[in-house]
């Protein structure tokens, strides 16, 4: 089955507002998706008609409230293939769910000569957290050297791995390059030495089936915003014994099992690492979304984003001067910019045209300096996309290159 874009397109108003005058192209999903109907829709019902707090109430919309968020946290079990719900932890975001790995399982059980094991194609958010939990224990960050194109392999990380190594932290899909990194292996060769894996899997939830327990990891990050849910929501899955046994980081409301004088203690996981009230509306609207994404089967979104992707990259490359920085993205994420042209000043154009697209390091610094490249523009091809918007940026491309051509 093939997507019905046209159809999908009618689910997001967004679709239908001009941006400068121009019919809106949004190329930037990478970034955050656009929301459908669907999701505003479910957020409002429960802020209209059920807007309680959750697990303390035992009136009937705070039932009502409990139901729907506690429902979220399987559809999200579900989505991931994780055993149990009660390995997901409802988080802000994929940062707030690496930082809550790095601070409670980084800090209390890594020591001095310990190794963490990371990439340079990471995103800010999955190598900084373990930059300082190198600094605080004393640990050592070491990195897997990427190929010449910039992946990450079985065998470099395999070269990489010692028996000091304790933890793995890497993306599924880099929000630069697109690349899908084989999880599944390097978990094996991880676990051989016994490290725990870090999967920071934000831009792979849009684009693939993820499936926790065939790919073996330990924690897994994923964001709401980029599928098509609200931001302020993400989620960590972490397997329940290594979770369970986790110190919490926030302490407050709700997490507590007993609180006295001379110590307090906790629940169980996930609860203990959601103190506070939990932004329950967010919840909601990502399972919303996860249901919206799963509807049209995996197949058919990958299908259709993959032809964009061929399209996209056989127009680019007509351009002259235009370099792909990624030509065998495994996902709908083109990276690329027009020589001699600093990408911001491209994006200036495509924004007088209509089309959003990044420009900048993608929180991704330590790639721009392996690409040799201070910023990129990086367009992402999504469900809601068409061949139509591919023609608009490959128009506006050669309006940039036309306009800023000095030479
Ligand atoms: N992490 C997001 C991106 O890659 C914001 O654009």
């Amino acid at each position: 089955m093939s997507l019905d874009v046209n159809e999908i397109r009618e689910d997001f108003d967004i679709l239908k507002e001009p941006m400068n005058g121009k019919p809106l192209v949004y190329l930037d999903s990478a970034a955050t998706a656009l929301k459908p109907k669907v999701v505003l829709d479910r957020m409002a019902h429960y802020n209209t008609k059920a807007s309680a707090n959750v697990h303390r109430g035992v009136y009937q919309i705070s039932n009502e409230a409990t139901q729907m968020y506690e429902g979220a946290r399987k559809t999200v079990a579900d989505f991931l293939g994780a055993a149990s719900e009660r390995e997901i932890v409802f988080t802000k975001g994929a940062t707030s769910a690496l930082n809550l790995v790095a601070m409670s399982y980084g800090l209390h059980n890594l020591k001095p000569g310990d190794e963490i094991l990371t990439t340079e194609l990471e995103h800010h958010s999955s190598f900084l957290p373990w930059q300082n939990v190198a600094k605080v224990t004393g640990a050592v960050l070491k990195f897997v050297p990427l190929t010449e194109e910039g992946r990450v392999t079985v065998e470099n990380v395999e070269a990489a791995v010692t028996p000091r190594t304790k933890v793995v932290a890497l993306n599924h899909v880099s929000n630069v390059m697109g690349f899908i990194t084989p999880i599944k292996e390097i978990c094996e060769v991880a676990h051989r030495v016994g490290a725990v894996v870090v999967v920071d899997a934000a831009q792979s939830a849009p684009h693939m089936k993820i499936d926790v327990q065939a790919l073996g990891c330990d924690f897994l990050a994923i964001t709401g915003h980029k599928i098509y849910g609200p931001t302020g929501i993400g989620a960590l899955y972490g397997r329940f014994d290594l979770l369970n046994a986790m110190a919490p980081v926030e302490f407050g409301g709700e997490m507590i099992d007993v609180v006295d004088l001379a110590g307090s203690t906790f629940k169980d996981a996930p609860f203990r690492f959601e103190a506070g009230t939990p932004p329950i509306a967010g919840a909601i609207g990502l399972a919303a979304a996860m249901d919206y994404l799963t509807g049209f089967g995996w197949d058919a979104v990958r299908q259709h984003e993959l032809a964009l992707r061929d399209y996209a990259i056989s127009q680019l490359s007509q351009v002259e001067g235009l370099q792909i920085f990624n030509p065998k993205t495994d996902t709908g994420i083109l990276s690329f910019n027009l020589d001699m042209v600093h990408p911001h000043d491209m994006a200036t154009v495509y924004d007088a045209n209509g089309i959003c697209v990044r420009a900048g390091h993608h929180c991704a610094q330590l790639l721009m300096r392996f690409l040799k490249q201070p910023a990129t523009l990086r367009a992402t091809f999504s469900i809601y996309n068409t061949q139509a918007d591919v023609d608009a940026l490959v128009r506006a491309t050669i309006e940039g290159k036309e306009t800023f051509d000095v030479f």
